[in-house]
C-alpha cells in the first residue's frame, strides 16, 4: 500500500502554489476544492507514490519477497493516482458540505486516499486486487490507515509542514 500511502505526505511537504480549481467558486458560491490542492501537490504525490513503488517492484526482483504483492507498473500507477483524486473527491465534497479547507471531517479524512486509490485500482485493473486483496489484508488496512494517517499528520504538525494536526 506505500504507494497509496506515500503521495499525501509528499503533497503536504512539497504542495503548493497554483489550486487545481484555480481559485474558482462552484454554484454555491464555495470553492471547487479549495487552495489545500494543487497542481504540485498532485503531480509531485503521485510520481512519489510511483517511485515507492517501482522501488518495491526492484527490492522484489533483487531479494526475492515473495510473500508481498506483487506489483507492476500498472498497479502502483493506479494506486499513486487514485490516493490523491479519492483525496480531491473528498475535498469537493468537504466543500459543498460547508468545511472550510484544512477542518476536521472525520473518516473521510482519514480514508479517503485508501478509497480512492482502491477503487480506481478495481475498476483499471481488477485482476491486481483480486489477486492481493483478501479480507484479513483489507482489515488490516481499515485499521492501519486511520493510526498511520494520525501519527504522520502529527509529526507534520511539529515539523511546521501542516497547521493542524489532523
Ligand atoms: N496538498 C497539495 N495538493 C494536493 C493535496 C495536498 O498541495 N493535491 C498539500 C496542501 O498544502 C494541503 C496539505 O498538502 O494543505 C495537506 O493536505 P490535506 O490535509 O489533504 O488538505 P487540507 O489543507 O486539509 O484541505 P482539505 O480540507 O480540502 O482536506
Ligand atoms: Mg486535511
Amino acid at each position: 500500500m506505500l504507494p497509496a500511502y506515500l503521495p499525501n505526505p509528499v503533497a503536504a511537504l512539497f504542495g503548493g502554489g497554483t489550486p487545481v480549481d484555480g481559485g474558482r467558486n462552484f454554484s454555491d458560491g464555495k470553492r471547487i476544492f479549495g487552495d489545500g490542492k494543487t497542481f504540485r501537490g498532485l503531480f509531485l504525490g503521485i510520481l512519489a507514490g510511483i517511485g515507492i513503488g517501482l522501488l518495491q517492484i526492484w527490492l522484489s526482483g533483487a531479494y526475492g519477497l515473495e510473500n508481498f504483492p506483487e506489483h507492476t507498473f500498472v498497479s502502483v500507477t493506479l494506486l499513486a493516482t487514485g490516493a490523491l483524486f479519492g483525496d480531491l473527491c473528498k475535498s469537493f465534497f468537504k466543500r459543498r458540505f460547508g468545511k472550510e479547507r484544512g477542518t476536521k471531517w472525520p473518516v473521510a479524512d482519514q480514508y479517503d486516499f485508501v478509497a480512492g486509490a482502491l477503487l480506481l485500482t478495481l475498476m483499471v485493473d481488477p485482476s491486481w486486487i483480486l489477486a492481493n486483496m483478501t479480507l484479513s489484508v483489507f482489515i488490516l488496512i481499515l485499521i492501519l490507515t486511520p493510526v498511520l494517517h494520525r501519527t504522520v499528520n502529527i509529526i507534520g504538525y511539529y515539523l511546521g509542514v501542516k497547521e493542524v494536526p489532523w
